[in-house]
């Protein structure tokens, strides 16, 4: 066993100026504020202006800057960057060597990673590993996303679910100390039969995100709630031990059906949704932000991170702060 381990110093996050309200998606949709809000929880989100055009990487940039300034870390300190994203810039480059490049992260090496809404967990999980086996001290884990560009704006069933942003955080080994801090755990999972539920195309002309949302709904909820349980107990912890869950944020009702699956209260889950609909990658460091600046996270707050996508594909860990 290393007698490392990771640990997050800092979040920072990143969303465009342009608000989208439910009130403005009635004006050219067959829809309604009470039917998104009822079930959906998302009153509005963020979206890249096409006037003022922004990419992964510029986002993922200025949220890493954001990060990087709370944590006390300077560019030169990064040993390593993971994006997450299913909207990069391009095929290749990788959107983190773009963001590698705009940091000056010169030290750094620096890769994408595809697991959709799952992306935030898998790049933690990831980054967790290679700092716990000494590859890399410092990492930036980055999930960013223009999901705008890839909705059908006339499918109800889909564009009203989606926004943009970044979030960032700072992870830094540590000589295991006591009482213990950092990430204690970490499940992933993926049930790639399950794949054309929920997919964006990266041909064709249909190359837009769709759904099946009353399956991913069910499933959804399922491997949440399963994940959540194994990472937990591969912590050696029980339920009642976790102070703060911060999920993904796809929709309230799934969030709730979670909590109540895990008969744990909502004053213990971070939601923000209502804000910024679902932002895929960016969506649990959005969450995690807020809650921290709330002052839900303390010194020694045991935390979950929970997140399911396309694929599907499942991820979950907990850390203690
Ligand atoms: C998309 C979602 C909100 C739809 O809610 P739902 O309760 O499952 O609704 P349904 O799809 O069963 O549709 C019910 C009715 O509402 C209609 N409807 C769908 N979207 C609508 C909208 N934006 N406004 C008004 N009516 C809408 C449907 O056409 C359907 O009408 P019908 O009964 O006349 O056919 C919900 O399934 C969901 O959130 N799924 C999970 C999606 C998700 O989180 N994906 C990402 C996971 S990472």
């Amino acid at each position: 066993m290393s007698d490392i381990k990771s640990r997050i110093l800092s979040v920072g996050t990143f969303v465009p100026d342009k608000v989208l309200t439910n009130k403005e998606i009635e004006g050219f949709l067959d829809t309604s504020d009470e039917w998104i809000t009822a079930r959906t929880g998302i009153k509005e989100r963020r979206i890249v202006d096409k006037e003022h055009p922004m990419s992964a990487a510029d986002m993922g940039v200025k949220a890493s800057y954001a990060a990087m300034e709370r944590a006390g870390v300077t560019a030169d300190d990064i040993d390593g960057i993971i994006v997450a994203t299913f909207t990069p810039d391009n095929f290749f480059p990788s959107t983190a060597c773009r963001v590698q490049s705009d940091l000056k992260c010169n030290n750094a090496f620096a890769f994408d990673m595809s697991a959709a809404c799952a992306g935030f967990a898998y790049a933690l999980t990831v980054a967790n590993n290679m700092v716990v086996s000494g590859q890399a001290r410092t990492m930036l884990v980055v999930g960013s996303e223009v999901i705008s560009k890839t909705l059908d704006w006339s499918d109800r069933g889909t564009c009203i679910l989606f926004g943009d942003g970044a979030g960032v955080v700072v992870l830094q080994a540590e000589k295991n100390r006591n009482p213990v801090r950092g990430i204690l755990s970490s499940y992933l999972f993926s049930d790639g039969t399950l794949g054309d539920l929920l997919k964006l195309p990266a041909w064709g002309d249909e190359r837009f995100l769709r759904m099946k949302g009353n399956e991913v709904f069910k499933h959804a909820v399922r491997f949440m709630t399963d994940a959540s349980l194994r990472a937990i107990t591969k912590a050696g912890l029980d339920v009642n031990d976790i102070d703060l869950i911060v999920p993904h944020q796809a929709n309230i009702r799934i969030i709730s059906a979670l909590a109540e699956q895990l008969s744990v209260p909502m004053d213990k889950v971070a939601v923000n949704l209502e804000k910024y609909g679902n932002t895929s990658s960016a969506s649990i460091p959005l969450a995690f932000e807020e809650a921290w600046l709330d002052g839900r996270v303390k010194d020694g707050s045991k935390v979950l991170f929970v997140g399911v996508g396309g694929g599907f594909s499942v991820g979950s860990m907990v850390c203690v702060m």
